[in-house]
């Protein structure tokens, strides 16, 4: 069995070639389709048990879309979605259903998506409801107890509204609301982009402790690749629908082979201001997904961009053990990368610990 196929076999889950197109509409009568926003392009990765995988890439480069297709909360133009050895996107209503129990999301914005109108054990114990688990109250109100320290917040705060809370407190809730069916895999889209830093330190330990305790996994999406160098196991980069390098944590901070990649880590601050690195700076902004570049579709941006990369798109390749990146021209880093243990040009009351395994 080679290295992938033995890596796919302890696959939690398996996407292949995803993609997603929303077609573009005009006329009133008679409406017909006249472009396609490419969200999500052919996309393929695998998250692995009691892994974080972090999808990264600037604002609409189809991170949202891939987390939302994975959850079947929305339908996918063509591909495939293995999880846990079900057929994701052939999987019946009734079996979707089950399924869903190992599958939970966190959102990105904690003020938004908990009903105001509900108190906390009522939004914890809704899955379990919904699920038909603890059908008795008082077991019910148990497990939402527990689920509440659990996560750092204490048993009182059950009859409590959620505008009685910090945004990092909701954000527990959340979790505990993500984590009341004991699921394999939380995708979690942008959980701590709404924090402030130091908050956000406080949720990411608090999710890698959760990880180490129960064996979850996590699709952890962000935009920032500061916040994702601490709790990543390995990191996907995606560029207008498409993944253009996916490598474990540590090859790819250290040794990013993807231009883009290389200018979004040129873009981190480093704590130490008198260390000196070159900021690369893209041209242009990023292309709109109903009108993808041909060949490369980095290439519009590109600094090392050539004649081929106008016209063929280059493939996902190996360029070093398990570290892939889509370039004709892919090259280590010229530019040193150091190695940043807390949060950029911030003193944090709580650093973030690094998740190596
Ligand atoms: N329902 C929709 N109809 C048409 N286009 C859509 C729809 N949803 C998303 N898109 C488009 O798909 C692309 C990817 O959107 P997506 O929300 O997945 O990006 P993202 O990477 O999550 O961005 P952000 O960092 O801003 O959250 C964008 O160009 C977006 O405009
Ligand atoms: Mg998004």
């Amino acid at each position: 069995m080679s290295r992938e196929e033995q890596q796919s076999a302890e696959s939690l889950l398996q996407v292949r070639d995803l993609v997603k197109h929303y077609p573009i509409r005009e006329g009133i009568f008679v409406p017909r389709e006249v472009g396609r926003v490419r969200a999500v392009d052919g996309v393929s990765f695998n998250v692995h048990e009691s892994e974080t995988l972090a999808l990264v890439g600037e604002s609409g480069c189809g991170k949202s879309t891939t987390g939302r297709l994975i959850l079947r909360l929305i339908a996918t133009t063509s591909g495939q979605i293995d999880f846990m050895g079900h057929d994701l996107i052939q999987v019946g209503k009734r079996a979707l259903r089950t399924v869903r129990r190992d599958l939970q999301i966190v959102f990105q914005d904690p003020y938004a998506s908990l009903d105001p109108r509900l108190r906390v054990e009522d939004i914890i114990a809704e899955p379990l409801e919904s699920f038909g688990l603890l059908p008795r109250r008082k077991e019910r109100r148990e497990r939402v107890h527990e689920l509440l320290h659990e996560v750092g917040l204490s048993s009182y705060h059950a009859d409590r509204y959620p505008h009685q809370f910090s945004g990092g407190q909701r954000q527990r809730i959340g979790i505990a609301r993500a984590l009341a069916v004991e699921p394999k895999l939380i995708v979690a889209d942008e959980p701590v982009s709404a924090l402030d830093v130091s908050t956000q330190s406080q949720i990411i330990n608090l999710m890698q402790d959760l990880q180490e305790r129960h064996g979850l996994s996590f699709l952890f999406i962000s935009h920032d690749l500061t916040v994702v160098k601490h709790i990543a196991h390995r990191v996907a980069v995606m560029y207008l629908g498409k993944i253009v390098e996916i490598a474990d944590k540590q090859s790819l901070y250290r040794t990013p082979h993807h231009p883009y990649t290389q200018a979004l880590l040129s873009a981190v601050p480093k704590p130490d201001p008198s260390a000196h690195r070159q900021r690369i700076i893209l041209k242009d902004d990023v292309p709109s997904a109903s009108r993808i570049p041909t060949g490369c579709r980095f290439h519009t941006r590109c600094p090392l961009a050539d004649a081929i990369c106008r016209e063929q798109e280059p493939p996902l390749k190996e360029v070093a053990g398990g570290h892939h990146a889509a370039c004709h021209f892919a090259s280590p880093f010229p530019i040193p990368v150091h190695d940043r243990p807390t949060m950029p040009g911030v003193e944090t009351s709580v650093p973030i610990r690094q998740n190596i395994r």
